[in-house]
């Protein structure tokens, strides 16, 4: 994965630029920074929520000169924080921190899954640019969960309410067979990682996962965010909020 020189701790003063609902439990804020940001795909930002101690971390959706995206879904103090926005608002986010996605003049297929879905939305947009043969399958739990505005080739439903019906990895290897990707890149929950990069192994094609950790610091140093990867032959930790929080599928040793 590509590491950033820049990965130091930056604090920002933000403007909420807009606020909206996007689905039936999740939200899209944009915030416009003192000096325009840039920000690759896979990196997060930390939110400082008012009277929260931890920022809390949220994936880039999009970044439109310097205008960060961000999409989220409610979840507890934090995420009630941010949905009580206003535009015009201001608040302080630091970051971006992390790794990228290993953007490759490789055919590429994406999956997200859930909330998962937005990074990878940002990703095609990088694909895009560059020109890079991509195909974006994501997965919610019903028509309600897609977020409007989201561009996205195949969408499936876990209820068949809209779009292919079953969860987007029951595709997974229609989708392999139909496009022959050369890199699968993905981001969801545990299990939708896990299969993916198993899926990946079994027919010889890499893998990059965008892994979820509930985070402290965020910047490596309380070690909160460990998960074990295969190094040289043997286990060994990575933080998920500075090592991370991609990693190849087949490196990370997953747990059931
Ligand atoms: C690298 C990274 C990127 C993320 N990107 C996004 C994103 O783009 N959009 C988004 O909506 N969320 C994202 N998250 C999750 C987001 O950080 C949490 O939803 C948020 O911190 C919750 O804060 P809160 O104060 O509202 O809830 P809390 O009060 O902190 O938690 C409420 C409940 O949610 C659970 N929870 C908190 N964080 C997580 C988590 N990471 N995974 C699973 N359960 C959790 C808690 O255990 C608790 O049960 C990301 C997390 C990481 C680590
Ligand atoms: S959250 Fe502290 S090391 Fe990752």
């Amino acid at each position: 994965m590509t590491k950033r020189k820049n990965d130091m701790k930056k604090i920002y003063k933000a403007k909420v630029n807009r606020i909206e609902r996007v689905s039936a439990s999740s939200h899209f804020i944009e915030i416009e920074c003192e000096i325009p940001v840039k920000v690759e795909a896979g990196q997060f930002i930390s939110i400082y929520c008012d009277g929260l101690t931890l920022r809390r971390p949220f994936s880039v959706y999009s970044n439109n000169n310097g205008r960060i995206g961000v999409l989220f879904k409610e979840r507890g103090k934090g995420t009630q924080y941010i949905k009580s926005l206003k535009v015009g608002d201001f608040i302080d986010i630091a970051g971006p921190f992390g790794n990228t996605f290993d953007i490759q003049n490789k055919k590429a297929l994406l999956i997200g899954a859930g909330i998962g879905a937005a990074p990878m939305a940002y990703l095609k947009e990088k694909l895009d640019e560059k020109g890079i043969k991509n195909y974006y399958a994501a997965g919610f739990l019903t028509k309600d969960e897609v977020p409007a505005g989201m561009k996205i080739d195949k969408i499936c439903t876990d209820d068949g309410s809209f779009g292919d019906a079953g969860s987007v990895l029951n595709y997974l290897g229609v989708l392999i067979n139909e496009h022959k990707p050369e890199v699968i890149y993905a981001c969801g929950p545990h299990i939708v990682l896990k299969i993916v990069a198993e899926q990946g192994e079994k027919y010889g094609i890499e893998t990059q996962v965008a892994m979820e950790k509930v985070m402290a610091c965020g910047i490596g140093v309380c070690r909160g965010c460990v998960i074990d990867i295969k190094k040289d032959g043997k286990i060994v930790n990575a933080t998920v909020c500075k090592d991370g929080p991609v990693f190849k599928g087949s490196e990370v040793v997953w747990e059931n």
